[in-house]
């Protein structure tokens, strides 16, 4: 089996208003292989975030290795990270993240880094096909309900051919009926790409529904039990 993300002894810390600062993560390893569908628990204010922006390549460690397919992510450049994050990784936030003045088939189009080619143009189309907008690809983000606005995000985070779908608390701002239906989308999308799924919530009753379950306080060392 391939391994897809391998992360060892990861530290992050950040500055505290009053000076000095606070270890946030502190992972000594967490592997996800290719294809699989991984959630990880944790408790607000845990580090779920942290992590997820750290595997994206959105913040820099202050230790350790992040390997995605094979890249040591630390060991590149700023514009290399965002040229990998665009080939390699998709993201799907809490709150969406779509551009309110584009249509779905224009942020799903943003989500792809090269061309405006007809293969790009059909790859979107069936991406919001397969998640149930085929009809809405000319709505604009204020038109769709908040479900249907996490589904375009979804697409989204599909158009670039990702290797892995990085995905933090998708269903926390849906209605339950939607929840179970973004999440879905989510599995059915990657599985059908083999794309690795690493899902951050903290929700067990969402966690529970995927293959692997990993708790943050288990695989994270800087936990403060008292707070
Ligand atoms: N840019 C930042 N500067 C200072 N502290 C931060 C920053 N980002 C996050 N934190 C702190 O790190 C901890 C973890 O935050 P976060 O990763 O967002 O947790 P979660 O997503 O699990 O709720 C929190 O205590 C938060 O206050
Ligand atoms: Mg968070």
């Amino acid at each position: 089996m391939k391994v897809m993300l391998q992360i060892t002894n990861l530290v992050k810390s950040f500055p505290q208003p009053e000076g000095g600062s606070i270890k946030v993560l502190d992972v000594p390893n967490l592997q996800v292989n290719e294809g699989e569908h991984v959630a990880l628990i944790g408790q607000s204010g845990g580090g779920k975030t942290t992590l997820l922006h750290l595997i994206a390549g959105l913040l820099t460690p202050d230790e350790g290795s992040i390997q995605i397919n094979g890249i040591e992510l630390t060991k590149l450049s700023e514009q290399g990270r965002d040229r990998f994050r665009a080939g390699t990784i998709g993201y799907v936030f809490q709150t969406f993240n779509l551009l309110p003045a584009f249509t779905a088939l224009e942020n799903v189009r943003l989500g792809m880094t090269f061309g405006s080619g007809v293969a790009e143009s059909e790859r979107a189309i069936d991406l919001l096909e397969r998640v149930g907008l085929g009809d809405r690809a000319h709505y604009r983000p204020r038109q769709l309900s908040v479900g249907q606005q996490q589904r375009v995000a979804i697409a989204r985070a599909m158009a670039g051919k990702p290797r892995i779908l990085l995905a933090d608390e998708p269903t926390a701002n849906v209605d339950p009926k939607s929840a179970e239906t973004v999440l879905e989308l989510i599995r059915e999308t990657c599985a059908e790409e083999k794309v690795a799924i690493l899902m951050v919530t903290h929700d067990l009753q969402i966690a529970s529904q995927f293959e692997r379950v990993d708790q943050l306080d288990e695989i994270n060392q800087a936990v403060e039990r008292s707070r």
